[in-house]
């Protein structure tokens, strides 16, 4: 029996060759360009559309916004252009999800209008009704989100960015944007954007952290409405390579005790630990005024200047879902799957981007302070539909094993001994039939972690897009090792002991990569553990 894989290549290669001998054509009839063009967004579709990553049906797509849950749904906005593939004048569009894995795209939820672009923001469930939208019972949800004044931009003012909202009566799918707005009109910063707002039950307040330039600003409110000047955070603090960008600040009990703390996550273009983008945190407490680091946490800024919540380059403005039952009780992220360095370069044609696999937040105290730690969420896990486990297997087994079998890889689990791991470099091998190969692992002379995506299909689109090896140090006096990978088509997320350190990139094969080995000049080496899982989607 052939195996599924075996249909898939040669449908693709069928489809290389029939765009190949069409394209060869002179004086082509608009009936051919359209063939052309056709077989070559299927290509695109087939070998690039993720299995499991959202993206839009078409165009451009970036940050994710207003993300909240209710009903049994987790909703998902993003920053949207109906009318072309790369960034232009900004939406709201929308996808709802019962378990931020499968997702339905919805209808545009917010269009720009005379006010402006509708750049990030956020949206709650105004259960108490304190905002007094809500009507005959009906809880409002609230968008809170920036208008980005374009007329203004381009006559040279700085005041062309203010906070404003919209509410709604029908669980977030039709919106009415308020009379009133801005809510918080420009104070004369030119960055000044990203609005995440939360219930703050301690001061029974809606707090509104924002990026303004180079430090987050704090608000509060209590109704939506009307916003009041708290304090603000960061100017000398973490990392500076950039204008600071969409916020989020929440409480989070730190795992194994009943501790509260607070996290704010802030992400930065450019000035990112690899290059372009990323997202950093700081850990404290929030007084319902301000926000106090955390002495240990302090201590790691001192010593690492910035401490990122992914070190990989694509995951970039992800904040957090609100309005997570307390029953559930988890904080739940998702981030941008793609880098401002070449977002709008990247080989797909008809929609740009997805977003990274929805993560939970986890705040571990360990020996240098805190440890902001993500994972993928248990739900990914239900869709596993092929499993296999082996013991003790050494790595020249790793790939007779896999390519035996019709894995379309998802997740993989490995665990190794460290103590006993050589000075040598360790690396997991995603590869093709046609060269492209796609790297990563442990660096033991250096003591890295390292994603290399140099030789993984097409990179040349844009200079930035593989100039460099991605890198990490490793924690030091590691006893144990486990990685946790997850694979779809054009993109790898990789968590390291439990996500303490993550690294997720993207990479555009030109073939899809079939085939996993271990590549090590240490013959002793052996995983003790590997578990590979295959995810069935309709
Ligand atoms: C982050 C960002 C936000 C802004 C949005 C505009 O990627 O620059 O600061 O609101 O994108 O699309």
């Amino acid at each position: 029996m052939k195996n599924k894989k075996y249909y898939y290549t040669l449908f693709i290669l069928t489809v290389a060759l029939i765009f190949a001998t069409t394209s060869c054509k002179q004086n082509k009839t608009q009936n051919d360009t359209e063939l052309v063009i056709s077989e070559e967004s299927q290509k695109e579709e087939t070998l690039y559309r993720p299995n499991f990553h959202f993206t839009p049906k078409a165009n451009w797509m970036n940050d994710p916004n207003g993300m909240f849950y209710l009903n049994g749904k987790y909703h998902l906005y993003f920053q949207y252009y109906p009318d072309g593939n790369v960034w232009g004048p900004m939406h709201w569009g929308h996808a709802i999800s019962k378990d931020m894995v499968t997702w339905e795209e919805q209808p545009i939820a917010l269009y720009p209008d005379d006010l402006g672009y509708i750049f990030s923001g956020s949206a709650v469930v105004d259960k108490n009704n304190t905002s007094g939208f809500g009507k005959d019972g009906v809880t409002p949800v609230i968008a809170i989100f920036t208008y980005h004044n374009m007329e203004g931009e381009k006559a040279g003012k700085i005041d062309f960015q203010s906070q404003a909202i919209a509410y709604s009566l029908d669980e977030g799918m039709t919106w009415a944007k308020y009379e009133e707005n801005p809510v918080i009109p420009n104070p004369g910063i030119k960055d000044f954007r990203d609005p995440k707002v939360v219930w703050d039950e301690t001061i029974n307040k809606w707090i509104m952290s924002l990026a303004a330039g180079n430090k987050i600003m704090f608000y509060s409110s209590p109704n939506l409405k009307d916003w009041t000047f708290e304090s603000e955070f960061g100017e000398n603090l973490g990392a500076h390579g950039g204008v600071w960008e969409c916020p989020d600040l929440f409480p989070i009990q730190v795992d194994g005790s009943d501790k509260i703390k607070w996290v704010l996550i802030v992400s930065i273009n450019p000035g990112g630990p690899n290059g372009g983008s990323a997202t950093q945190y700081f850990v404290g407490d929030f007084d319902g005024t301000r926000f106090i680091l955390d002495e240990g946490f302090s201590g790691q800024l001192q010593d690492k200047n910035a401490v990122w919540l992914d070190y990989g380059r694509d995951n970039y403005a992800g904040v957090t879902w609100s309005n997570i039952p307390k029953s559930d009780g988890r904080r739940l992220f998702i981030g941008w799957m793609s880098n401002w360095d070449y977002a709008r370069d990247v080989p797909t044609f008809k929609w740009r981007s997805s977003m990274t696999t929805a993560r939970e937040l986890k705040l571990k105290k360990n020996e240098y302070g805190f440890n902001l730690q993500s994972l993928p969420v248990n739900e990914l896990f239900s869709y596993a539909s092929k499993n296999i486990q082996k013991d003790s297997i050494n790595s020249n087994e790793i790939e007779g094993l896999l390519n035996k079998s019709d894995i379309n890889f998802a997740k993989l689990n490995l665990r190794f001994k460290l103590k006993d791991l050589k000075k040598e470099k360790y690396s997991l091998l995603f590869f093709n039939k046609v060269g492209d190969t796609l790297s990563l692992g442990l660096n033991n002379l250096e003591n890295e972690f390292f994603i290399n995506r140099q030789n993984s299909g097409e990179v040349d689109f844009s200079e930035k897009f593989a100039s460099k090896i991605s890198k990490v140090k490793a924690s030091k006096n590691l006893q144990e090792l486990k990685v946790q990978i997850v694979l779809d088509k054009t993109s790898v997320e990789v968590f390291y002991n439990e996500g303490e350190t993550v690294m997720t990139e993207l990479f555009f094969p030109k073939q899809p990569l079939e085939m996993f080995s271990i590549i090590s000049n240490d013959e002793t080496f052996s995983i003790e553990n590997l578990n590979i899982q295959e995810f069935k989607f309709k």
